[in-house]
């Protein structure tokens, strides 16, 4: 047991998949996972672990924002051993050409500011997907079917930002889609020699307002968890 995380040694897969939300944790696991058994219930970030397709995975919460996340993968990864993590979400779609629905698969997270930003200091590390994950997510979501763009994101760390020309600067650079997450998965990632990947999928969009109905958002999500697992186990 961590801190923030109550798993016996063992419970936890090298392979786990990080929606922000405790509750899509379970239903992702329930969804999609064999011999499912709830590892984690500390503070309410529930984590999941059973198989997939014979493969063991965890589906563990992350919580909102990189300083949430950032407690759950350093003690993943050095007190679990959790080697590939693959984000799931939701973010804000941040150019015309990418619609409410479409999936994300982020190479880059551009940032203000992170949690590593201490360890960092001057230097703008860029904060990169796996390659090997990054090409077989994008090979699953073609075979799918499903809209896809790759590309970079921008990890927030505020969600309700008020400076003026933030978003246009983003849109202007080719960011394809905000969320708050990523750049402190790959940083960390980076750090401990793990692989990891962001898929998310486009809840709402910065440009046009429009936004995915709660009831519509569940198929969106699931083309997004097997998108992952095949990306995982490519
Ligand atoms: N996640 C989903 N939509 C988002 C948005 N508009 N901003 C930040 N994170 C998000």
């Amino acid at each position: 047991m961590t801190i923030h995380i109550g798993a016996q040694p063992g419970d936890i897969a090298e392979t786990v998949l990080l929606p922000g939300d405790p509750y899509r944790a379970k239903w992702a696991a329930e969804t999609f996972l064999d011999d499912v058994k709830c590892v984690n219930e500390v503070r309410g970030m529930l984590g999941f672990t059973g198989t997939w397709k014979g493969n063991p995975v965890t589906i563990h919460g992350s919580g909102m924002g990189m300083p949430s996340l950032s407690i759950y993968v350093n003690e993943l990864i050095k007190d679990y051993g959790a080697k590939t993590l693959i984000r799931i979400g939701s973010c804000g779609g941040m150019q015309k050409k990418v619609s409410v629905r479409d999936v994300i698969i982020a190479m880059t997270a551009t940032s203000i500011s992170t949690p590593s930003r201490g360890i960092f200091k001057e230097i703008n590390f860029a904060p990169s997907a796996d390659y090997g994950l990054l090409r077989a997510a994008a090979d699953a979501a073609e075979a799918k079917g499903t809209p896809t763009h790759v590309g970079g994101i921008y990890s927030a760390d505020v969600f309700y930002d008020e400076r003026p020309d933030l978003n246009e600067q983003m849109t202007r650079h080719g960011i394809l889609g905000v969320e708050m997450e990523a750049a402190e998965l790959y940083n960390l990632a980076a750090r401990y020699d793990c692989r990891a990947l962001a898929v998310l999928t486009v809840s709402d969009h910065l440009l046009t307002g429009e936004a995915l109905p709660s009831d519509q958002r569940e198929k969106s999500f699931g083309d997004m968890v097997e998108i992952a697992l095949e990306a995982a186990f490519a």
